[in-house]
């Protein structure tokens, strides 16, 4: 039998789902049972009915599954699949923040802590973040964290003036104007498609900025034949499946660096999702009163964006 054989056996034996963001390596994509973006696969833990959820993903949306199930099991297949962007607020610093401003609401991306999310009053993801900056009146002053290049595009699409806490993600953040226009100059024929988590000097001179989701479904509807992609690696993947006859050009700043594969993401392999299933550990495991809090923040993001759905 093949390791994706046993994999396929035991998530039977055992009910069990598999939960796979768009970064994950190719393997693990395709032997998941959904591969979304963080809104996605936060909406598909709140709907499934198995009894274990493995989140092949990094550690903050594997403890979102465990707050909206915290019956259920919920396993990581390496637990120090962490992100750097989380990892920029730290729940003290955090905290001391926002009681300067008390007057302030707090819009969390779900790229935080459990404990970041228990200082929340509603978390996004950059899927429906304007929906959820909306969701505020005008005159509601608010505070986004922890991703100041979201919360500055955000600011600038909405016309808001959110607080933004200085976090970013090292995998976005490092990516360069110069290198990209060059890109561009190579490729004329190509549109560039960039995740929000880049900084505003991308943001500004994409052709489409959004969620890995919203990138998925732009590429698919678009009438153009090649693209260049702002964002890391392993959406190609789903996107070279989704559009095979498109040509999708990984943004870096060098041709000859993997700085866009997020080192997090790429700890999962299919060994460890197997011996996870196997041994129904590394789990995720919260104390009560942090699932409580952070629960709030978390159902109200859903509400919202639910109810946009319908
Ligand atoms: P998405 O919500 O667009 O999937 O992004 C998650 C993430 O970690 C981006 O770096
Ligand atoms: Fe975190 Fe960036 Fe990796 Fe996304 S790509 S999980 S934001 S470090």
């Amino acid at each position: 039998m093949t390791i994706q054989d046993n994999i396929l056996q035991l998530k039977k034996q055992k009910n069990a789902v598999i939960l796979a963001h768009f970064y994950q390596i190719p393997a693990i994509q395709d032997i998941a049972d959904f591969v979304e973006d963080s809104l996605g696969l936060s909406q598909k833990a709140a709907a499934t009915d198995a009894d274990i959820i493995v989140f092949a993903g990094v550690h903050f949306m594997a403890e979102t599954a465990k707050i909206i199930n915290p019956e259920k099991k919920v396993l990581l297949p390496d637990i120090n699949a962490g992100c750097s962007l989380a990892d920029s607020c730290k729940f003290e610093d955090f905290k001391a923040f926002k009681e300067k401003y008390p007057d302030h609401k707090v819009i969390s991306y779900i790229n935080c802590s459990a404990e970041v999310k228990t200082l929340s009053d509603v978390i996004c993801t950059s899927g429906n973040a304007v929906d959820i900056v909306n969701s505020f009146t005008e005159n509601q002053p608010l505070i986004f964290a922890p991703d100041k290049n979201l919360g500055g595009y955000i600011n600038k699409i909405s016309g808001r003036n959110m607080l933004l806490w200085d976090g970013s993600c090292k995998v976005h953040d490092m990516l360069n104007q110069e290198a990209i226009i060059h890109l561009k100059l190579v490729h004329t024929d190509a549109k560039l498609i960039a995740h929000p988590e880049c900084k505003a000097t991308i943001l500004e001179i994409a052709d489409f900025v959004g969620s890995t989701a919203a990138m998925m479904k732009f590429i698919v509807q678009d009438n153009a034949k090649k693209y260049i992609v702002a964002t890391e690696t392993g959406i190609v993947h789903q996107m070279k499946k989704a559009a095979p006859e498109k040509e999708f050009i990984i943004a870096s700043n060098d041709e000859t660096c993997s700085c866009n594969d997020c080192e997090y993401m790429k700890l999962n392999t299919l060994e460890k999702l197997l011996a996870c299933l196997e041994n129904e550990t590394p789990e995720i495991i919260l104390p009560l009163h942090i699932i409580e809090k952070a629960k709030i923040p978390i159902l109200r993001m859903l509400e919202i964006s639910n109810n946009k759905k319908k």
